[in-house]
């Protein structure tokens, strides 16, 4: 069973800027049709421990993990007066209480790419098995069966790295992983053949085209990891070698190392994704939250 979870959401908040600048991405409002007002690492961390995850690791920058920190403790001895006169307070209070004992924020001290984002997270780990969430969206359906449970269910079956995908257009590539499969007898479930962090369209269409798929659609990472425990001596070698000036530390290059080590396999859940890191696509994600707007 993965009983842990890493969201990396260190990232500087360029595309929301300037709010991001004192508003950590994680704490971007959403009013859900009910009027109930939450933010994005309250339906992050919801929809995880929904899959059975217990403990999650937030991979934080120093200067957001106080932000964090006071959001989660609710305004303690300041908001108290507030909080007996409005029982509705209250009830939120004691739901950001129970959410803080599953959460766990952990430093990045620098940008230095995803791969070292969730190594920074390797005490947290603990050797354990691991499911990796990236943080800017959040994975819909809402309710079960979510995208997260069915990667999580995939990698109980295969104990091998299972990595969720979606399809993008020949023309989206170089924004994306991007991943080339083979379908097993499972469904949904395909085989890595290989995998490649943004390649240009001409080289997705070389060498990492999924048989099966429409010639102009490639599988690209949809934000969903599941890791064995191998992910931490992995991550750890690379530690050892990374050079900055070498460009990103990517999670690619880790998932290109485990491949060579052992199976791993793609999951295409059935779902879509609100992301939320980017203005145009926060209006989308807040007008279909609230109900006003479909997917
Ligand atoms: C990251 C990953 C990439 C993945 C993408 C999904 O890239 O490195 O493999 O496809 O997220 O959003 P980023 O968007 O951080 O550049």
């Amino acid at each position: 069973m993965i009983r842990k979870a890493i969201v990396p959401m260190a990232g500087l908040g360029t595309r929301l800027y300037p709010v991001g600048v004192v508003l950590p991405k994680g704490l971007m409002p959403f009013v859900l049709a009910d009027g109930k007002l939450t933010t994005g690492l309250q339906l992050i961390a919801e929809t995880l421990l929904r899959a059975g995850i217990e403990q999650i690791g937030i991979v934080v920058s120093p200067e957001n993990r106080p932000v964090y920190e006071a959001f989660l403790e609710g305004g303690g001895e300041r908001y108290a007066p507030a909080r007996a006169k409005r029982p509705e307070m209250q009830r939120i209070y004691e739901s950001l209480r129970t959410l803080r004992g599953h959460l766990n924020f952990i430093e990045q001290p620098e940008l230095l790419g995803l791969g070292h984002a969730v190594w920074c997270a390797r005490s947290f780990a603990c050797g354990e098995p691991t499911l990796v969430f990236l943080g800017d969206h959040i994975p819909l359906p809402l309710g079960d069966p979510t995208p997260i449970q069915q990667v999580a269910q995939a990698y109980e079956t295969v104990q091998c790295p299972v990595y969720g995908v979606h399809r993008v257009p020949r023309s989206k590539v170089s924004a994306y992983g991007i991943l080339r499969g083979e379908l097993t007898d499972a469904p949904r479930l395909y085989r890595l053949q290989r995998l490649y962090e943004k390649p240009t369209p001409d080289y997705a269409q070389q060498h990492l085209h999924t048989e099966g798929l429409p010639s102009d659609e490639f599988f690209a990472h949809s934000g969903i990891y599941a890791f064995p425990p191998a992910l931490w001596e992995t991550l750890d070698h690379i530690a050892t070698q990374y050079d900055p000036a070498s460009g990103e530390w990517t999670l690619t290059d880790a998932q290109q190392r485990l491949l060579k080590q052992m199976p791993a396999y793609l999951y295409e859940a059935e779902s879509h994704w609100l992301d939320f890191g980017a203005t145009h696509e926060y209006r989308h994600a807040f007008c279909y939250l609230a109900g006003c707007s479909d997917v």
